[in-house]
């Protein structure tokens, strides 16, 4: 049973801030306290290097950080452990695997299929991986409204070498989860292969690599209710264990010697040089089995449920223009008719909601839906429909003269 209150109070960031509502989770999450807790119990009672100790913090800690790649490989499906390398984010994981991939297996004249709703973070390594290989970048169609378009996408590989398709499952502007497993078929019935950005699903949605057959899938723990510069690169094991690693250093290799050869470890750790963010990979265990104990199923749910309510009270004024009718994962992205966006989120600002404005760092996607600067709304468990209905009423006493005074 779904307990908003419940889940309220097990954030600090809710209880400490009586005032704030924060509907910006899309760009960093709150964490729970049994979060805080873990890092800080590191910090002050196991605090050691992973690996490299003979002693017995070192030998907890360890342990601890090895079973978390077991509860990740869970938690989205993977066939073992060893498919999942701890990284610094989405964007650290979803450049290991432009680079790594692009240098293993793109050559001239390949297509690297990506899209125009990408965020920066996945369609600029790829951008690099193609100015290096030789490969070409196509974009799939969309319609305006933003929708995938399967049939758009399967007429990108007809005459075409498309070797990786680059998409996002969940757009972080527009909130439509886009149909991977489809996606995915149509890329392995054409041989080509599909990395996914999976940076605004894998906090919001059940993502099974496995089910969705995705050879590639980049997420961060801080938008997941995990502490930030922690994030996974899930990859299946056979096309990981081709790639070279991108770095190189202590714990990542068996042996080296004069001739400057040297003999890396088994895949995942010879992806992870140098000592990791150790206190992150804890907090991230315990960030998922918070989500696991209410389950992906009831957090998509009530991501839907916040978003089909906020949508329609939404649709009751006429001085809003919203941009992604139908969309699920908690995001809601609209405009005040007649009002620059970060002028309307100053004022809203002023009374105690925090949103994003701006392009959200997709900078390509107004070539499809027409408008570059859009107001961002993005929900997670610890948001009310309270909450909304107090923005609503923000949203009415909006007027282009608030919002130029709270600039001033
Ligand atoms: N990628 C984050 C966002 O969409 C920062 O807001």
């Amino acid at each position: 049973m779904f307990d908003v209150e419940k889940i309220r109070y097990d954030f600090p960031m809710i209880r400490n801030n009586p005032n704030l509502i924060y509907f910006d989770s899309a760009a960093t999450s709150f964490k729970p306290q049994c979060v805080i807790d873990e890092v800080l119990h590191y910090y002050e009672y196991t605090n050691s290097n992973i690996h490299r100790g003979d002693y017995d913090i070192s030998f907890e800690v360890s342990k601890l950080y090895d079973d978390t790649r077991k509860q990740i490989a869970s938690f989205i499906g993977a066939k073992r452990k060893e498919e999942i390398v701890y990284t610094y984010g989405a964007t650290s994981s979803l450049n290991t695997v432009a680079i790594n991939f692009g240098n293993k297996f793109l050559k001239p004249g390949d297509v690297i299929l990506t899209s125009m709703v990408e965020h920066a973070s996945d369609i600029l390594p790829w951008f690099k991986a193609a100015e290096r290989s030789g490969a070409k970048i196509e974009y799939v169609p969309f319609p305006s409204n933003g929708k995938f378009d399967l049939d758009a996408y399967e007429k990108c590989f007809e005459g075409k070498n498309v070797k990786i398709v680059a998409l996002p499952h969940v757009s972080n502007v527009l909130g439509y989860i886009y149909p991977m497993k489809e996606i995915a078929r149509i890329a392995h019935e054409h041989g080509a292969y599909i990395a996914v950005d999976g940076a605004q699903a894998v906090p919001h949605i059940k993502v099974d690599v496995q089910d969705l057959d995705i050879d590639f899938l980049s997420f961060s723990s801080h938008k997941m209710l995990g502490p930030s510069g922690i994030g996974v690169l899930y990859g299946k094991y056979e096309l990981l264990d081709q790639m070279d690693p991108i770095f190189y250093g202590g714990g990542s290799n068996a042996r080296f010697y004069p001739d400057c050869s040297l003999i890396l470890k088994e895949t995942p750790e010879k992806f992870e040089a140098g000592t990791p963010n150790i206190e992150g990979v804890l907090g991230m265990d315990q960030a998922i089995r918070y989500l696991s104990s209410i389950g992906m199923d009831e957090v998509e749910a009530y991501g839907t449920e916040l978003s089909d309510y906020f949508i329609s009270r939404l649709d009751e004024l006429d001085t809003v223009e919203v941009y992604n009718h139908g969309s699920k994962a908690g995001i809601v992205t609209f405009n005040m008719k007649g009002i620059f966006a970060q002028d309307a989120a100053s004022y809203f600002n002023k009374q105690g909601i925090a949103v994003r404005t701006g392009n959200h760092c997709a900078k390509m996607l107004h070539e499809i839906i027409g408008v570059n600067e859009t107001i961002r709304a993005s929900f997670y468990i610890y948001n009310t429909k309270q909450e909304i209905d107090r923005f609503i009423e923000v949203i009415k006493d909006t007027t282009l003269e608030k919002c130029v005074d709270s600039i001033l």
